[in-house]
């Protein structure tokens, strides 16, 4: 059975920097997208793999987060980013897979670019539904694979193994959308666009909500 914490001392503290560095700028890109999901929040929200803690900067302060987040190295920024949004931070070093949160008890899950980067998005996804109540929602927004046969594609292939090794587990070639339509929600919606940055190969991006 995989640990539940990632200590990677190297490398998880460089991908804490670089999620760090980059959060405002991926905010920006998915701004519209993040304002419209986090509009009507409940006071209490779970979130998978938070990381240095991105969307916080959109939830009403206040808000109790539940964070399922098993690298420790992203704790310290995690922690420090709730306190500067007023954010009731209960951290859990846990990996989506394996969620101790009861059936039924949430009423909204987040999960922002980490469907890319667990070890089973299937078993993920299927957490998630088990922890939603009837009508609870799944938010998500991902980069996922380009279609298969297009040089992007090919580039993405080429680029999995060391992008993968240098961030954690990431695969930019990843069929998270096939995940998402199988798992068995009673309705989702995606949208799918580009998104322009300069890693090419982690786009196109997938968004949208799933109601249990
Ligand atoms: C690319 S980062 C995205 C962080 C944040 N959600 C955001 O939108 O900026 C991926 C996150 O997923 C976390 N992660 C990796 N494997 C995970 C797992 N099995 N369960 C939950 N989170 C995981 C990583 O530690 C990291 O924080």
């Amino acid at each position: 059975m995989a640990e539940e914490t990632h200590n990677r001392p190297l490398r998880g503290r460089f991908h804490a920097w670089f999620l760090r560095s980059t959060q405002e700028l991926m905010n920006r890109l998915h701004d519209e997208r993040k304002r419209s999901f986090f509009a009507s929040l409940p006071s209490s929200v779970v979130e998978l793999g938070p990381g240095t803690g991105a969307n916080f900067a959109y939830y009403p302060r206040g808000t109790q987060v539940i964070a399922i987040e098993p690298n420790e190295r992203m704790w310290p920024d995690l922690r420090a980013r709730a306190q500067e949004f007023g954010i009731e931070l209960e951290l859990r070093g846990l990996r989506g897979e394996n969620i101790d949160l009861a059936s039924g008890s949430a009423e909204i899950v987040v999960c922002t670019l980490v469907l890319c980067s667990v070890d089973e998005p299937k078993r993920v996804v299927d957490e998630a539904l088990r922890i939603l109540r009837p009508g609870g929602r799944f938010v998500f927004i991902e980069h996922v694979a380009a279609p298969v046969g297009s040089v992007l594609r090919a580039v993405q292939n080429g680029m999995a193994r060391p992008w993968s090794w240098l961030f954690e587990g990431c695969c930019p070639n990843r069929e998270t959308v096939s995940v998402l339509n199988s798992a068995g929600f009673s309705s989702i919606e995606v949208e799918r666009f580009e998104v322009r940055s300069l890693f090419m190969h982690v786009s196109p991006h997938a968004a949208g909500m799933a109601i249990k």
